[in-house]
């Protein structure tokens, strides 16, 4: 049936079917090593009598006095000659880290993944004990006992239980398999002699080792020393060393996450009879030209993090890994997911991130790797693009003509043409005679700059960034170690930094200056409002294998591309927002854009899901791909709104901008052969709904700016699917077409097909939603209810959770910073049973005073009180300072801080209570006087569904940074 329907939807998307260049990526079957991955499990699934021949060798077990580590050689039985180590440990806050790598063998296996990933090496809790028995060591551990960790012995088996259930397995199902090196005249040697009895004393044991491999390897090397694909060789210097592992979830049946690819949110079977996709999920950083809108295909980006759920708890493990991977997955018995990772190089270094709630994982994997960096507030307005604003005149028209339709925007972009030759830095000055004068014009009212800089650099010694590369010797090389590595990009003949060599950070960071230095080229020609797009970082290579960097290039260190092919898109954004911090001092928070990312990329910035096309299948798809790099850690995450590629017509246009305006990073791009689509070219009515769209978000601002604040502290996303907000709710596990706004209440279901009038919304628990707009109270119900909701064009179903305040300004202006003093408004929308609570966190959008203590966190709280309710404000920084900024705890909280004391003017203007039982007698602010109010008669929060009372309390005069109750008395 899933075939079926899958085939169906191929037909359904033909015509981006047709688009992609499938031809130019491998599919599992034309990647030796995922051949070999695959054709090992197929033997295991059908042997009865399967078992992993790898085992802990007792005797050589190490327990670190104090520490919650322990080490143990590792044996194949199929090679007994090789040597194995295993780590194991377990971090203070219950993550388990186990590691394994060949000891002593012919070369060594690419080891630093985790370092560019990790925020830090991570602490080892010094509680655990671990106790070795004959066939097992294990540790119990976490507050209550519940954890434990168990290693068995033979065959090696590392488990994860809590409460005696199983969470998470490795080699449960007997794939490990770490091809140790080995030398093509060895292995020819060996062959012989068991063929033909060469050595006529060791033939026989001979023999007895080559069928046990074939048994376990298969009958036949396979791509093992080079590798052909399309016209590509890949010559494979070091030979097979590739890496299977199974990690089953014997109790969870849903699992979400390794982004990037274009896929529902809880991810399909790709393995056995019911697959959905006959491909393991591919992860391999490429640049994918029309990519499918339905597919296991990699993209630019990948975070190899599986969570996995059910109703009991949440879990993750996180491989850190720097190779291509392919991962499988079965939904073989009910409740259960088996995955198998299979990489082409690298040490086996996996997390088993315990739980039990999602909101731990979230904790402990941004312990690992970073939680997202807070943006500096700007960056969360609406971004307009195009490849290409082709002149300086034509962007200050852009403006202009933004300004004259009275419609939001804080950043302009340009694209590659503003570069001569696709010479980045470098001006084009025939079209951009005045950069720093055109930059300082889009400034005027606080706007920013993006300009593109992507890694490929022209080769041409009239480029003085390549030059300097190359004298520095900074640059890729090819295959034999020295000479540069050449392919085609944008500017031609170009060659690529090779951001593994530590010289190449100053340098980087240098070239950003926008002073003068006697000593070196500086971009001069750019100020420092100046912010950077990392474009084509996976890298895109046009005449490379899989339009990508050869793998036998080598790398700082010597290690060849393959090894570290999906982090090194991740470091050029990393030194670039250093660079952008290095500007000034002290520092502006940086924003750098990038297409390519890994685990931790969400220290640096924002990412894309880089060129969609103008459809409904690829904005419904975008929605999906940005939850999943919610999941993933890296919560600012958008995709170009309109489709890169593509004419959209009005309506398609207008629900795209609704799905950036709930996007976390909210940008409008387009490809150089698409018509112009700036919001204000649109005609009417379309025009004036782009426009209240904008004011839309710009009156979120508050609520998005306060989610990136907590998942900059907490890890928290700042989208969160159905399963993360309620985990206990089953029907809402495989929901990933609406989503929640951080913990704000707010709850939105972008509409992304053609003439939709009314919409089915999910509502997971009994509970009173109101509807943003019109205020219709729905109900949900125990067990969730689905209930229709208006969704005309002009309207994005949004809906208020009642027990929720929402803070938002509402005074139109041309771009954010211009709303630095504006009054809030407050949208108190009851509970069923009368209460509510929001949270709202400000300070100075740009710089790091935040970290010194110069902001504002308040909670606004509803409390019933008798038939009325008190609305009151109350500092949250000082109850919680630990959590107040970047988990940096802060002695001492002063309300009265700089930040605060320049917004003590900033009133509340209007509080909206929905859903009060009765019209109020009194609406008064604590000791003060009576306030003024309207109110619509309506249904009460716990009352039955249709519209809802509506009370306005008009300009209450409280400051929003200020401690106050307001008494509403009915
Ligand atoms: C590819 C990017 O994905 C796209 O957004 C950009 O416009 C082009 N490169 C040109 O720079």
């Amino acid at each position: 049936m899933r075939a079926l329907g899958s085939l169906l939807l191929l037909l359904i998307t033909l015509p981006s079917v047709l688009a992609v260049k499938s031809q130019d990526f491998k599919t599992c079957s034309q990647a030796a090593f995922c051949r070999r991955g695959r054709a090992l499990s197929a033997r295991a699934k059908t042997s009865s009598t399967w078992r992993s021949p790898y085992s802990v060798d007792p005797s050589t077990i190490a327990i670190a006095p104090e520490e919650a580590s322990f080490t143990a050689g590792v044996k194949s039985s199929i090679y007994p000659e090789v040597n194995f180590g295993l780590d194991v440990r377990v971090h203070k806050d219950g993550v388990v880290r186990v590691r394994m790598d060949e000891v002593g063998g012919l070369r060594k296996r690419y080891d630093e993944a985790a370092s560019w990933a990790l925020l830090a090496e991570p602490e080892i809790s010094r509680e655990i004990k671990w106790t070795a028995g004959k066939n097992e060591v294990r540790a119990v551990y976490g507050d209550k006992k519940e954890f434990e960790v168990v290693v068995a012995f033979s065959p090696l088996k590392v488990s994860l239980l809590r409460k005696g259930k199983e969470q998470v397995v490795l080699n449960g199902q007997g794939l490990l398999h770490m091809e140790h090196f080995r030398t093509k005249e060895s292995v020819e040697k060996t062959e012989a002699i068991a063929e033909e009895g060469v050595d006529s004393d060791g033939s026989q044991v001979v023999m007895q080792q080559v069928n046990a491999r074939a048994w376990f390897e298969g009958e036949t090397e396979d791509g093992w020393w080079e590798e052909t694909f399309s016209s590509w060789t890949d010559s494979k210097p070091k030979g097979p060393e590739s890496l299977s592992l199974d990690i089953s979830f014997p109790n969870h049946g849903h699992v979400y996450g390794i982004p990037q690819h274009a896929t529902s949110l809880s991810l399909p079977t790709t393995s056995g009879e019911s697959a959905y996709y006959s491909d393991p999920f591919r992860l391999y950083n490429t640049d994918v030209f029309e990519y499918l809108a339905d597919s296991p295909m990699s993209l630019y980006g990948s975070i190899p993090l599986m969570h996995a759920h059910s109703t009991a708890s949440t879990v993750a493990v996180f491989d850190a890994i720097a190779s291509e991977t392919w991962i499988d997955i079965a939904h073989g018995s009910p409740g259960a997911t088996e995955t198998h990772w299979i990489s082409e190089s690298g040490i086996l270094d996996v997390f088993l991130i315990p739980g039990p709630t999602p909101a731990d994982v979230f904790a402990q994997y941004t312990r690992l790797t970073g939680t997202p960096a807070l943006p500096a507030h700007w960056a969360l307005g609406h971004h307009q693009c195009r490849w290409n604003y082709i002149s300086s005149d034509d962007v200050r028209d852009v403006q202009r003509r933004f300004d004259q339709a009275d419609i939001p925007v804080d950043v302009f972009w340009l694209d590659i043409e503003y570069a001569e030759e696709h010479k980045y830095f470098i001006w084009d000055k025939k079209t951009f005679p005045d950069p720093v004068e055109m930059t300082k014009d889009v400034e005027a009212i606080g706007r920013k700059m993006v300009v593109i800089v992507d890694p490929h650099l022209k080769r041409t010694s009239n480029y003085p960034v390549y030059q300097s590369a190359s004298d520095l010797g900074l640059l890729v090389k090819q295959k034999n170690g020295e000479s540069e590595y050449e392919g085609w990009c944008w500017s031609g003949g170009s060659a690529w930094i090779d951001f593994f060599n530590p010289a190449s950070w100053d340098w980087w960071k240098s070239l950003f200056k926008t002073e003068e230095d006697p000593n070196h080229w500086t971009w001069t020609e750019s100020t420092v409002n100046t912010y950077i797009w990392n474009d084509m970082n996976e890298p895109s290579v046009f005449n490379g294998p899989e339009i990508s960097m050869p793998r036998d290039n080598v790398h700082y260190g010597g290690w060849e591309h393959r090894d570290i092919h999906n982090i090194n898109g991740m470091l050029l954004p990393n030194i670039t927002s250093q660079a952008l911090m290095a500007r000034t001092d002290p520092s502006y928070r940086p924003f750098v854009l990038t297409r390519s990312f890994y685990a931790g990329s969400q220290r640096f910035g924002a990412m894309w899901t880089g060129d969609n096309l103008g459809t409904w299948e690829h904005m419904a798809v975008g929605v999906k791909m940005v939850l999943a790099n919610n999941i993933g850690g890296f919560s600012f995450a958008g995709s170009d709104v309109g489709g890169f590629f593509g004419n959209p017509e009005p309506e398609m246009l207008v629900r795209w901008y609704q799905v950036g305006a709930f996007s976390p990073f909210f940008r409008a791009h387009a490809h150089i052969d698409t018509k112009r689509r700036e919001p204000y070219l649109l005609d009417e009515p379309y025009k004036s709904m782009l426009r209240s769209i904008l004011r839309l978000r710009y009156s979120q601002l508050p609520v998005w700016y306060t989610a990136f604040r907590e998942a900059s502290v907490t890890g928290m996303p700042v989208l969160r699917p159905h399963y993360v907000v309620f985990p206990k709710d089953e029907a809402g596990f495989a929901v990933d077409d609406q989503y929640f706004v951080g913990s704000s209440g707010l709850l939105v279901k972008p509409i992304v097909k053609k003439g939709v009038k009314e919409i089915s919304v999910y509502l997971p628990e009994d509970q009173v939603y109101y509807d943003y707009f019109t205020h219709y109270a729905y109900h949900g119900a125990a067990k969730g209810k689905n209930v229709t909701i208006p969704a005309e064009l002009y309207k994005t179903p949004l809906l208020i959770s009642g027990g929720s305040i929402v803070p938002t300004r509402e005074r139109p202006r041309r771009s954010s910073p211009l709303m630095a003093h504006d009054p809030f408004t407050l949208r108190v929308a009851l509970d069923k049973s009368g209460g509510a609570r929001g949270e709202l966190y400000l300070d100075d959008g740009v710089t790091y005073a935040h970290q010194k203590g110069q902001f504002v966190w308040r909670e606004f709280g509803a409390q019933k009180a008798g038939k009325g309710v008190r609305i009151s404000s109350r500092n949250l920084a000082s109850q919680k300072p630990a959590e107040a900024v970047d988990g940096v705890a802060l002695a001492t909280y002063d309300n009265a801080n700089e930040f605060a004391r320049s917004i003590a003017g900033v009133r509340v203007e209007r509080v909206v209570v929905f859903g009060l039982a009765a019209k109020p007698m009194s609406v008064k602010v604590q000791g003060g006087a009576e306030l003024s109010f309207e109110f619509t008669p309506g249904v009460a929060a716990a009352g039955r569904e249709g519209g809802a009372s509506v009370l306005v309390i008009k300009d209450p005069s409280v400051s929003v940074t200020r401690d106050w109750e307001i008494v509403v008395q009915v």
